[in-house]
């Protein structure tokens, strides 16, 4: 965004070239937007924690670092509080995932966590592969190394594990450094990965000799259907993320990552230079969070809200679109994937969206390259029912006032001025492969 730019720098030239490598992130740039009241966000990913007892909460802070003591303020271990690391663990053995504290390390977010497997597996020019569309935040942590990021093709059930399998083969054994993937839930598509393809998928990985990576936030928020067990479950040797952020407090900034113990003490060297230790204030507030307040109830309301507001904007999006237009329909987690048609840039109409008063990501931010033009991300997580409704409102004004002059150029003979890359798009024809027609 403008407003963000340096308009003389003094150190120009002089920067790594890896600056030139690092990503924005759209969701962040549209912070600022959606602050404002006029503007309904559809963009940010933020939990909605207004059902946590703050009240129980500030005591338990307060009592936290009475009978901590300075503990609670004080520097630790760089892999975490064994008291955390025996709190993950429990969680963790609720899901299948059988380990001890020495299986995992604590990081500041699981975006820390992306961060250092960047820079422990990838150089310049190393393949990872990832579903497409995939995080941006991964994708912006991932930029710093350089990777050459390929997406694998996947639909409603998750990655395709004949399109992986079909890449792997030709890389080669470890001719990959990661597999990426969000298997609950995904961000962006809220895709969730079967069963079937979980297995496969850590078969493949285990065959290839490749680091499968199971990036898991959002798999604690379902709202129908049957969990899924983790892929972790199944293979020691998966790297699992996950975070307090969606179901405690993203301002915690506290994850973990379970792996096997060499990752592990490589991972401890990254945090060491990153950050020395995860705060113990946060560890302290989340240890007790767990064991002392009935996060199961606040889940269960926060679940329901979630639930309502991702009818919400289904429910809308299907009185308001014909089936020129595409979505998901996700079990659980906080998005849904948006496709146009092909001659839509949705990097173009934010700004007229942004004055029409609603904030969404444009799909290209979900793709390392230029995939994803007509497509958008849109979370219903944060917003309530009727600014949600509100919100797939005015998307529909913008879309039918170009949908509009298409069609009005069509009929006279003539295309509108569309930019290169959306002009690619109709030939390319990318549909979201999953996307309900309609409904
Ligand atoms: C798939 C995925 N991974 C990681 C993160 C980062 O989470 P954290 O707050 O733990 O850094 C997010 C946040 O939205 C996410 O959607």
């Amino acid at each position: 965004m403008g407003s963000s730019r340096i308009a003389f720098d003094p150190w120009e030239g002089s920067y790594a070239p890896r600056m030139e490598h690092l990503r924005r992130s759209a969701v962040r740039d549209l912070f600022a937007a959606i602050s404002r009241p006029d503007v309904i966000g559809l963009s940010g990913g933020s939990p909605d924690i207004s059902s946590l007892p703050l009240d129980e909460v500030s005591e338990m802070a307060a009592r936290a670092i009475r009978e901590e003591g300075v503990k609670a303020l004080q520097y630790g271990g760089s892999e975490g509080r064994v008291e955390m690391r025996e709190t993950v663990c429990r969680l963790l053995a609720e899901d299948g995932i059988d380990v001890t504290p020495d299986d995992l390390i604590l990081t500041a977010g699981s975006q820390q966590a992306l961060d250092f497997l960047g820079r422990m597996f990838v150089s310049p020019g190393d393949v990872v592969l990832c579903e497409g569309p995939t995080y941006l935040g991964a994708l912006q942590a991932l930029s710093a190394y350089e990777p050459r990021i390929v997406c694998v093709e996947m639909d409603e059930d998750g990655m395709v594990p004949e399109a992986l399998e079909e890449r792997l083969r030709e890389l080669g054994p470890r001719g990959a450094k990661l597999i990426y993937t969000i298997p609950n839930f995904q961000n962006p598509t809220g895709a969730t990965l079967s069963l079937e393809r979980r297995r496969r998928i850590v078969e493949l990985a285990r065959a290839y000799e490749v680091p499968l990576v199971e990036d898991d936030p959002y798999g604690r928020l379902r709202y129908e259907g049957e969990h899924v067990p983790p892929m972790r479950s199944m293979d020691d040797g998966v790297i699992y993320l996950g975070t307090t952020s969606k179901i405690f407090a993203p301002g915690l900034r506290l994850a973990w990552m379970v792996a096997p113990r060499p990752v592990l003490a490589r991972a401890n060297l990254c945090l060491q230079g990153a950050g020395l230790c995860v705060s113990a204030l946060s560890q302290v507030m989340a240890e007790r969070y767990f064991r002392e307040v009935d996060w199961r109830s606040v889940m269960e309301r926060t679940r329901a809200v979630y639930r309502e507001r991702r009818d919400a904007m289904l429910d809308a999006l299907a009185r308001t679109f014909g089936p020129e237009v595409r979505w998901t329909w996700p079990k659980g987690g906080f998005f849904v994937w948006l496709t146009l048609p092909p001659y839509f840039d949705t990097d173009q109409i934010l700004s007229h969206a942004l004055r029409r008063g609603v904030a969404y990501v444009p799909g290209t931010n979900c793709y390392p390259d230029e995939r994803g033009a007509s497509s958008m991300r849109i979370a219903f997580c944060y917003e309530t029912p009727e600014r949600i409704r509100e919100a797939i409102a005015r998307l529909a004004d913008v879309v039918s006032d170009r949908m509009g002059l298409y069609r009005a150029f069509m009929a006279a003979g003539a295309l509108p001025e569309e930019p290169a890359r959306a002009t690619r798009q109709l030939g390319e024809h990318y549909p979201s492969p999953f996307a309900t027609e309609g409904k």
